[in-house]
């Protein structure tokens, strides 16, 4: 897109948002009902499309088999051994239909909520869509959580059942997911039915020799998927559902201790989500396009699930980490498939480079046309080395700035308008974003301040489930704006250059964790009485966690026991949520009224100035 014709565009887009939206909704979605009103803004709470009626499955699904597209591979399923599925639109909706019928036989009707904590294969995107088709609510825990934190987003969402894998591929090894689901379900009234994957048996379908089935330990209320789907009818009328139904709760950390959830909506989300994968990946019909994040985050709902297939498009992708079995597992693929648009995150950016370029350069990847950034800030010198070795000096690469929270890409630098190195860009169309004080007032270009959205966007989060007063307090940390949490620069030509979190969450490989939740589950420890946390700078990770802990008196420190302590936070929240350091301390500082003051542990950690210490209490 010219600079021109984006500028004029993004003008109109603001002038009256409510017109642009209404053209974009009309043009790009197919509607049971239209809307009767576009927008509604009773402040904080906001609605898009009230009225209207539609079901996001017909949108991915329906409309394109209509459209004679049927035969359209919709996923190319990959992993670390190279094993190959692909999936057509048609195929995809005859097991999401089965699916849908199969939770509609367990009782699962619209409103309740399905947890599915599974890998990333075929069979999650089906869980999701055959939710969504009778509209179940889907909340998606990544696989790497604990039973103890997949057990409390269970309770808060009160979900009826859980979809669940055996196992998931990580580095050649089989890592078992069903005794953190039993563990999590163990006793919860509201669980009534676990549907488990078994992978071997799929393994087995597609020529691998079979290992022996589900485990021996199984429960009434465990359900095979298989099984469920086996005598399932394929068809299954969508369910109507308004534009404001809930769509999925995700959750995410913030800066209180318990992570939130968060709740989308039906129209806007659809709406918005193609849109910007529309817009942001510069899409043609016949796009190859791979989003390296997993369902379990939200980029994985818009940009693997949700986006790409309103598009009609065929998207790669690939269970495992980039640099297994080889450091060229992921440029093989982007060869082998001929992908076009590339959309992973900085710390795999970091993983790959440090590998070196030559493993790029045994590859040929002339098919890229557009490579994606998300979850952290890139580092020029890596946005550098994204372009000249990945992209050969030939692609737009996209930063994309959102959140969870978002819904969708924010901020970005479309696709033929100038870049730069290191910042994410411009608001996307139908976006005011801004960079101010914490009064709200204008910080001059150049200048550090408060990232901030002035009004709400189709795909803007409705509410944090059961948590009503937790919402609110977006619009008004800063009054009347959406407050993001992030701190940010905005230069004299508009572009925002992110900077990082301005609250107390710190973001490792791209993904949030809050402070406060990793020192309750610190203090947690038989050992531990006191703990703070603190970001420091990582060469691969963006950041990494360094854990000051005062130990209770009966305790002593020891390298054993910071093995135990690092074990109890893999089990309480997860992998990531275990710090890289450990230092035991003999007391934290503090301000006059108990407060834990970090950034003074920051600065001296970082040897920084340590500065303003009046309210330290000595
Ligand atoms: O700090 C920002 C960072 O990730 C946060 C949102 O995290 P989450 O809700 O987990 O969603 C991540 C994927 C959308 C933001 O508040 N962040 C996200 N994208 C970028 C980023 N920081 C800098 N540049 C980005 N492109």
């Amino acid at each position: 897109m010219q600079q021109q014709e984006f500028q004029k565009i993004y003008n109109q887009s603001i002038q009256d948002p409510e017109k642009f939206w209404a053209d974009v909704a009309s043009e790009e979605i197919e509607w049971g009902k239209k809307w009767d009103k576009v927008f509604e803004w009773n402040f904080p709470n906001y609605q898009w499309f009230v009225g209207g009626k539609l079901n996001i499955t017909h949108n991915c699904l329906d409309r394109h088999i209509k459209n004679g597209l049927g035969d359209k591979i919709a996923f190319i399923y990959t992993n670390e051994n190279y094993g190959r599925i692909a999936i057509t639109y048609a195929e995809l909706l005859l097991q999401v239909n089965k699916f849908a019928n199969g939770l509609k036989s367990l009782g699962v009707k619209k409103g309740d909520r399905v947890v599915l904590y599974m890998p990333l294969v075929i069979e999650q995107i089906v869980a999701m869509l055959g939710c969504t088709r009778i509209g179940a609510v889907h909340s998606v825990v990544f696989a790497g959580f604990s039973d103890k934190a997949l057990r409390e987003r269970i309770e808060d969402l009160q979900a009826k059942v859980v979809v669940t894998a055996t196992w998931t591929l990580r580095r050649g090894a089989k890592k078992e997911l069903l005794p953190t689901v039993e563990d999590a379900v163990k006793k919860l009234e509201c669980m009534e039915k676990v549907i488990v994957l078994d992978r071997d048996a799929v393994a087995a379908r597609h020529g691998a020799p079979s290992k022996g089935g589900m485990p021996r330990h199984a429960t009434t209320r465990r359900i095979d998927y298989n099984r469920l789907l086996e005598n399932q009818s394929d068809t299954c009328n969508p369910e109507v559902m308004d534009s404001e139904d809930p769509l999925f709760v995700l959750y995410t950390s913030g800066s209180t201790g318990k992570p939130k959830g968060i709740v989308h909506t039906v129209g806007g989300y659809s709406v918005y989500t193609h849109y910007t994968t529309k817009k942001v990946f510069n899409l043609h019909q016949d796009s190859i396009f791979w989003c390296t994040a997993d369902p379990g985050w939200i980029t994985g709902h818009s940009y693997i699930v949700y986006g790409p297939l309103s598009n009609g498009i065929t998207s790669v992708i690939v269970e495992g980490v980039p640099d297994y079995p080889a450091p060229d597992h992921w440029y093989k693929i982007i060869e082998e498939e001929k992908v076009n648009v590339f959309y992973t995150s900085p710390t795999a950016i970091r993983m790959l480079r440090k590998h070196g370029e030559e493993y790029c350069q045994k590859h040929n990847l002339s098919s890229l046309k557009v490579l994606g950034t998300v979850g952290e800030p890139i580092n020029p010198e890596v946005w550098q080395w994204y372009n000249k070795y990945i992209g050969n000096g030939q692609c737009a690469i996209v930063d994309t700035w959102w959140q969870t929270e978002t819904g969708g890409h924010m901020i970005v630098t479309l696709p033929g308008l100038p870049q730069k190195p290191g910042i994410a860009g411009l608001p996307f169309f139908g976006i005011e974003a801004d960079v101010v004080n914490q009064e709200g007032q204008n910080v001059p270009a150049g200048e550090k301040g408060f990232l901030v959205i002035k009004k709400p966007w189709p795909s803007a989060l409705r509410t944090c489930l059961n948590n009503q007063g937790r919402f609110n307090q977006y619009w008004n940390e800063i009054k009347g704006v959406y407050f993001t949490g992030d701190f940010a620069i905005k230069d004299a030509d508009g572009y925002i250059q992110i900077l990082g979190r301005s609250d107390d969450v710190i973001n490792i490989s791209g993904h949030r964790i809050g402070t406060a939740e990793v020192e309750n589950a610190l203090v947690a420890h038989p050992a531990v009485s006191e703990a703070a946390v603190i970001p420091k700078p990582d060469e691969i990770k963006g950041e990494r966690m360094k854990a000051f802990l005062v130990l209770k008196d009966t305790a002593l420190a020891s390298e054993d026991l910071i093995k135990k302590i690092k074990f109890h936070m893999r089990h309480e929240i997860a992998a990531i949520a275990v710090p890289d350091e450990i230092e035991f301390v003999p007391s934290l500082p503090k301000t006059r009224s108990g407060k834990i003051m970090r950034r003074v542990l920051k600065a001296q950690e970082l040897g920084q100035p340590v500065g303003d210490l009046t309210v330290l209490d000595k």
